[in-house]
């Protein structure tokens, strides 16, 4: 199995930055702000750059890495950047046949099946994805104090892409791989937490300042599914990186069900999508860990004052998310930032988040 690592490296630890005092239980100076997808196709400048290369080309050239990244920073004022990467990255770089198509997502040439076709799986080496690892060297000059955010896909939300060959809707063959040959599934999520721990350790061992797991589709599962068959495995990614002291988030969608096992996978904050208020939220994840979340990215489309309410209304759950045990808040949407977004409307948020 993958080496766990990313303590002997000099970390900078930035003890002013509002996102990184909330998400490890200090009080930070305001309420931090990010947008997950805050990169990308809201921004004109994203998609000028990004004319005529493909989505995973840029993920290999540190210097559109750096400036994709450093965009919404510039332009919105957040309190953190995250990374401009993918979930596949890893996959691609340890040679799967792999493509993110526009308007559909990551699209995989020969999806895995059997049993032979996990054992063909191959592991990911720290030196396929160097060029992850120079961009997070661009970054962490050009952000100066702002933290910077490193993430990865979860074993599970990997798996899916990877059995069901693309996105789905509902998920049934990598289901069916997981009830009718446990065995096969365990060897699978056991490979790709490898594979995870491997390009989340380069992203600390370069300098993150903070790693979010991303287990985008596991509200797809109940929770004794996601306890038999995936809560091992990613707590074994979360115990791998533990010794680099950074504070470890975790999110999904739907996961209202799962909010306490996804904290106990090794989280220091768990993410919130906009179906469970954050003081209900507080509860299912019990005291000793921060919340992330949870505007629901289609309420930026719906004007000022809606935004407004909802952005206060948020603000108050949290507050009593704070008072029941929570250890901070860090506002968040409950998922990606939708492409048609008016980056104006998201600027206004961060103001009204800095500003409450
Ligand atoms: O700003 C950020 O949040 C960082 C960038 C980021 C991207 N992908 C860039 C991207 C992050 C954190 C991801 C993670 C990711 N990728 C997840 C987990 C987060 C989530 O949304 O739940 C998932 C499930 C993927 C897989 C994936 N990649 C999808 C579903 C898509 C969208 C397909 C589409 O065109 O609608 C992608 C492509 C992708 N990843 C884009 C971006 C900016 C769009 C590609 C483009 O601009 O052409």
């Amino acid at each position: 199995s993958a080496p766990a690592s990313g303590h002997d490296v000099a970390r900078r630890t930035l003890p002013d930055a509002p996102f990184l005092a909330a998400a490890t239980g200090r009080t930070p100076s305001r309420r931090p702000v990010w947008f997950m997808r805050q990169a990308g196709r809201s921004l004109p400048e994203y998609r000028k750059l990004r004319e005529g290369t493909s989505m995973l080309a840029s993920c290999f050239d540190p210097e559109m890495v750096c400036e994709i990244t450093m965009q919404p920073v510039r332009r919105h004022g957040v309190d953190a950047a995250i990374l401009f990467s993918d979930i596949v990255v890893p996959l691609k770089a340890a040679g799967i046949d792999l493509e993110i198509v526009a308007g559909t997502g990551p699209v995989v040439a020969e999806p895995v099946r059997s049993v032979a076709d996990v054992r063909a799986l191959p592991a990911l080496s720290p030196e396929q994805v160097r060029p992850v690892a120079d961009a997070i060297g661009l970054l962490l000059p050009a952000l100066g104090d702002t933290p910077l955010i490193g993430f990865a896909g979860a074993p599970f939300t990997l798996a899916s892409y990877l059995v069901e060959g693309g996105p789905s809707r509902n998920h049934e063959r990598t289901k069916a791989l997981m009830h009718s040959d446990p065995e096969t599934w365990h060897a699978l999520l056991g490979s790709l937490a490898d594979t995870t721990v491997t390009f989340l350790t380069a992203q600390l061992d370069a300098g993150v300042d903070a790693v979010q797991l991303f287990d985008s589709w596991a509200g797809a599962l109940s929770l004794a599914e996601y306890r038999e068959f995936v809560l091992p495995h990613s707590t074994r990614v979360f115990d791998a990186v533990a010794a680099a002291g950074v504070p470890r988030i975790h999110f999904g969608v739907g996961t209202g069900e799962l909010l306490g096992a996804m904290g106990e996978a090794g989280a220091d904050v768990v993410g919130v999508d906009w179906r469970i208020p954050l003081d209900v939220a507080a509860t299912r994840v019990g005291p000793g860990k921060g919340l992330q979340g949870n505007l629901d990215p289609a309420v930026l489309f719906a004007g000022p004052d809606a935004v407004r309410r909802q952005v206060e209304r948020i603000v108050g759950e949290a507050d009593r998310a704070l008072a029941a045990g929570a250890t901070g808040h860090v506002f968040n949407l409950g998922h990606g930032v939708l492409p048609a977004t008016d980056p104006d409307v998201v600027t206004s948020v961060v103001e009204l988040v800095h500003s409450l």
